[in-house]
């Protein structure tokens, strides 16, 4: 305990990772989305590690983020609010609390901010020094991404180099160049009615913000500061901080921490909870009602979306909370396949999605997002896609330090679908 003590007070006078101010600005962003103005796409890996830290890895992620954004943006027409899983998601949940390895039971893996994931006992043991170690590669990351957003690689005139070569020789890929010589011949077109396109800042950089599953209140709570120009209290851990299935309980510690800082909040809502319980949770985390404060994220599975959702949706308007829904395709999904691996179906994926936004369209409300795992390399995580991944190869590139996730062509074919649905 005394080590824990000393790393929260040292965590405590650290910088924080963000601004009051830009926590503000995405939820105003997230307002325009709560009011069916914008979409938000909140993607990244299930846990990020200390293992694969590469300045490659963190690019290739933002790469394929800002790819999907594009399409959506073209092919749908609407603004794209861009949350990384990123900077700060390090603390797994877990089902089980220990896990069998041949003969031995040890503690499960819980993120690299806990303990490692190696599959010995001795790597298991949580050590609070890691708390600090992820604040520093949390820091170094969302210093890169900063500096991709803004100087530069975000420009709309790089669309092409987004594209990476696996994906650009693929039907999504070639299907992305298209977009890309269209927003080539709009800025041309732009450039030659004389519109100084180098006096526009939002063709040149993007607004990107970071989150992760404030899990770990040992982490969150010494991060917390007082914004000096409004006196109010904001986790500075990340822009958004979301709570998740199992922590969810409005009475529990999770949501006592979020209820008490400004910064946009998430909660992700399963199976098992009642029109009362989502209500409970609106009246503790969103008591003021402000637009984009609170984004509900629901991960039903394929199979329960259109059933689990409808009344939940019904009971939110009913109150009047002015929330952003957002929808989780991948944990409702998960299941494990002969050879051990936990993985996803593309194609159940792609059916949560299209059940969330049935369910919005019969209710008339706003399918205001996804929420999703993936990462920038060619990995054989999930089955299925347009490459027809199947349960043999699995094998061949699983990467993943905790869930499987979308590789790149996976996610850019899922960007097209998903515009598609907005604009149907
Ligand atoms: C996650 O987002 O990685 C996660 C564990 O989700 P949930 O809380 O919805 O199970
Ligand atoms: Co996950």
């Amino acid at each position: 305990m005394a080590a824990l003590d000393a790393v929260r007070a040292q965590l405590a006078v650290l910088p924080p990772l963000v601004f009051a101010g830009e926590a503000r600005r995405l939820t105003e962003a997230l307002g325009d989305v709560a009011a069916g103005r914008a979409f938000v796409l909140q993607a990244g890996d299930c846990a990020e590690s200390f293992a694969e830290f590469t300045a490659d890895a963190i690019r290739d992620k933002l790469k394929v983020i800002l790819q999907m954004a594009v399409v959506l943006t073209y092919g749908a027409g609407v603004p794209v609010v861009k949350v990384g899983r990123i900077a700060g998601q390090f603390a797994k949940p877990r089902s089980s609390p220990t896990e069998r390895v041949g003969d031995l039971e040890i503690e499960s893996f819980r993120g690299h901010m806990v303990n490692d994931d190696l599959p010995t006992a001795a790597a298991r043991v949580p050590d609070p020094a890691r708390l600090v170690a992820g604040y520093h590669q949390s820091v170094a990351t969302l210093n890169l991404l900063r500096a991709f957003t803004k100087g530069g690689f975000a420009d709309l005139a790089q669309v092409h180099a987004w594209n990476q070569e696996f994906v650009a020789s693929s039907a999504e890929g070639r299907q992305f160049e298209g977009i890309a010589e269209g927003i080539d011949r709009a800025l041309h077109f732009m450039a030659a009615c004389g519109i100084d396109l180098a006096a526009e800042a939002t063709l040149h950089e993007v607004d990107f913000w970071t989150s992760h599953e404030a899990l770990l209140l040992d982490y969150e709570e010494p991060l917390v500061r007082r914004d000096s120009l409004t006196g109010e209290w904001y986790d500075c851990s990340a822009h958004m901080l979301w709570v998740g299935e199992r922590t969810r309980d409005p009475e529990g510690a999770h949501c006592e921490f979020l209820s008490g800082v400004r910064n946009p909040v998430g909660v992700k809502i399963g199976t098992g909870a009642t029109p009362d319980d989502v209500l409970a949770l609106c009246a503790r985390l969103d008591p003021e009602r402000r637009p984009g404060r609170l984004t509900l994220i629901t991960r039903f599975g394929a199979a329960n979306v259109e059933t689990a959702l409808p009344p939940l949706l019904e009971a939110v308007r009913t109150e009047g909370y002015p929330v952003v829904w957002s929808c989780d395709p991948m944990h409702g999904n998960t299941f494990t396949a002969e050879g051990g691996r936990k993985t996803r179906r593309f194609d159940d994926i792609l059916a949560e999605i299209r059940g969330f936004f049935t369910a919005h369209r019969d209710a008339g409300t706003w399918p205001g997002g996804v929420h999703v795992e993936l990462t920038g390399d060619d990995v054989t995580e999930c089955l299925g896609g347009v490459e027809d991944i199947v349960e043999g190869q699995l094998e061949e590139r699983y990467t993943s330090a905790c869930d499987p996730r979308l590789n790149a062509r996976q996610s850019l074919d899922l960007a097209f679908r998903v515009a598609e649905l907005l604009r149907g």
